[in-house]
């Protein structure tokens, strides 16, 4: 499998704009992850936390709406454009919902097709012309599906065939997620901050730092 000139990006899956800035400083996020339930949970307006979210990330913002008919999905697309310029469509993997995918890719904006548990899906989210297509593993994992295996499917079926589509692992628990992710060659999680924060600890690396800044006091010279 040939892969050339993209690293595997990190998303931040949360509304919370203190975790989004820390690690945005740190230009470790590359984009944002929303849907209703966490933007419920920021306790915040919809709108108001997408903007600011957008004053601090350049990337890729995914903002979910409610629709079910196409009409109402492009309908909702506009107005969640306005919000900001970054703001990518997510769009439930339905019929009407492709055909919406359809659309608004030819128009030039970019979705993210959303609640994906099959490779079959995938592969019709790619057809569709989605950007993004977002795989939840967890929920898969949950009813006794490995849904790292599914991801691994669609990666095969993406690279076989070129499609542009960009898969973002979804629905992220486990810090083996997040690596078995990178093995498969995902091109992008989306990761909790509770994950995020995780991914830097290792009991060995802080009884490293200790241990060497001791014996760096033992050979310096005071004063
Ligand atoms: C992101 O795009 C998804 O909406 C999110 O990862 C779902 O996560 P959950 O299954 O933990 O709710």
């Amino acid at each position: 499998m040939e892969k050339i000139g993209e690293n595997m990006k990190f998303f931040i899956d949360s509304a919370d704009v203190d975790a989004i800035r820390k690690y945005a400083e740190i230009g470790l996020v590359d984009g944002v992850t929303t849907n209703p339930t966490i933007i419920m949970k920021s306790g915040r307006e919809h709108k108001e936390v997408i903007r600011e979210i957008a004053s601090i990330i350049s990337g890729p913002i995914s903002v979910e709406g409610i629709s079910d008919t196409c009409e109402e999905i492009l309908a909702e697309a506009e107005e969640f454009r306005k919000w900001a310029q970054n703001v990518v469509i997510k769009v439930p993997m339905t019929r009407e919902g492709l055909k919406a995918v359809k659309i608004l890719e030819e128009k030039g904006v970019s979705t993210n097709v959303t609640l994906v548990f099959s490779a079959s899906q995938a592969l019709l989210a790619a057809k569709a012309g989605a950007s993004y297509v977002s795989p939840f593993v967890g929920r898969l994992d949950d009813i006794g599906v490995k849904g790292m295996d599914v991801v691994g499917e669609i990666m095969d079926i993406y690279m076989n065939h070129w499609y542009k589509t960009k898969v973002i692992v979804a629905s992220v628990r486990s810090l083996s997620h997040v690596i078995d992710s990178a093995k498969l060659g995902a091109h992008i999680a989306t990761i909790p901050p509770k994950i995020l924060d995780e991914m830097w600890e290792h009991d060995l690396t802080k009884k490293g730092i200790a241990q060497f800044r001791e014996d760096y006091k033992k050979t310096s010279r005071k004063g």
